[in-house]
């Protein structure tokens, strides 16, 4: 298993700060009333610090997220919700002896599975988790745009009162397995004092295409309902880095 998340989850909220879950959850919440009104349950795979998992439950679901990082459970249980429990579990092998009307899994945490067998083994996983008619929401990195747009090179830096954090991104390209390593490098410098420390982290992701994703959905017993770029609901184009598919359990 990959030990990605493992230090980077110091920092993930900083990163993303910029990130609008509110919006992201706004729109989750948009489809499930789209595709499966009267929903009450969410399992929320991958489900990072909780931010999605808090604000669907101020929405009125209850939410179990499973997260593989010990590290991001333990800053999203820093908040508390009678309607939101974290599992530390792989959403390739979890067995939570309940179901739910909807699975979700928000931010690319599909393109983490680069491998067929881990993405037949979760999506067999998500179907034996999902009530009738229960329905599957991911977003994952999209094949047209990622040969459209060719990743690079990149640095993102961001601070708070007590540290900046800069972080390099070299993505190296495997064509041949619809695979992009993300290389990262994370320096970390206290503002205070000005020491400074490096880590760095590979993120392999894998991107998909729309008839990839209905074959893997069909072979795992869903149908495929809906495809879009994720918040907006456009059609995918090759400037569509995430795409959101919407799956159902048939
Ligand atoms: C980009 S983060 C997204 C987190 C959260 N969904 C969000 O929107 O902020 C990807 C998350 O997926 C988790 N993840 C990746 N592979 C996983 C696996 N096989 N099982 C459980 N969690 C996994 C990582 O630990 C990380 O927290």
């Amino acid at each position: 298993m990959t030990d990605n998340f493992r230090l980077y989850s110091q920092y993930y909220d900083l990163l993303y700060q910029d990130k609008n879950y509110i919006l992201e959850t706004n729109y989750v919440s948009r489809l499930i009333e789209t595709y499966r009104p009267k929903s009450k349950t969410i399992l929320e795979l991958g489900a990072g610090t909780g931010k999605h998992a808090f604000l669907l439950a101020n929405k009125g679901y209850t939410v179990l997220g499973v997260e593989r990082s010990a590290e991001m459970v333990a800053i999203a249980n820093q908040t508390t919700n009678e309607n939101v429990s974290f599992d530390v579990a792989d959403i390739i092998e979890f067995n939570l002896n309940q179901t739910f009307d909807v699975a979700t899994s928000l931010f690319h945490v599909i393109s983490y599975l680069t491998d067929n067998e881990s993405l037949i083994q979760t999506f067999k996983n998500v179907y034996q988790h999902l009530n009738k008619d229960g329905i599957f929401i991911f977003d994952v990195w999209y094949s047209p745009a990622v040969y459209h747009q060719v990743p690079e090179k990149r640095t993102k830096i961001l601070k708070n009162h007590n540290i900046e954090v800069i972080r390099k991104a070299n993505p190296v390209i495997y064509s041949e397995k619809n695979v992009v390593e993300v290389n990262y490098e994370i320096t970390i410098i206290n503002v205070n004092d000005k020491s400074a420390s490096t880590i760095t982290e590979k993120h392999p992701m894998r991107h998909f295409s729309s008839p990839e994703i209905e074959l893997l959905a069909y072979t795992t017993g869903f149908k495929l309902l809906g495809t879009e770029e994720f918040l907006t609901g456009l059609a995918p184009s090759t400037d569509t880095w995430g795409v959101c598919y919407i799956l159902k359990k048939i």
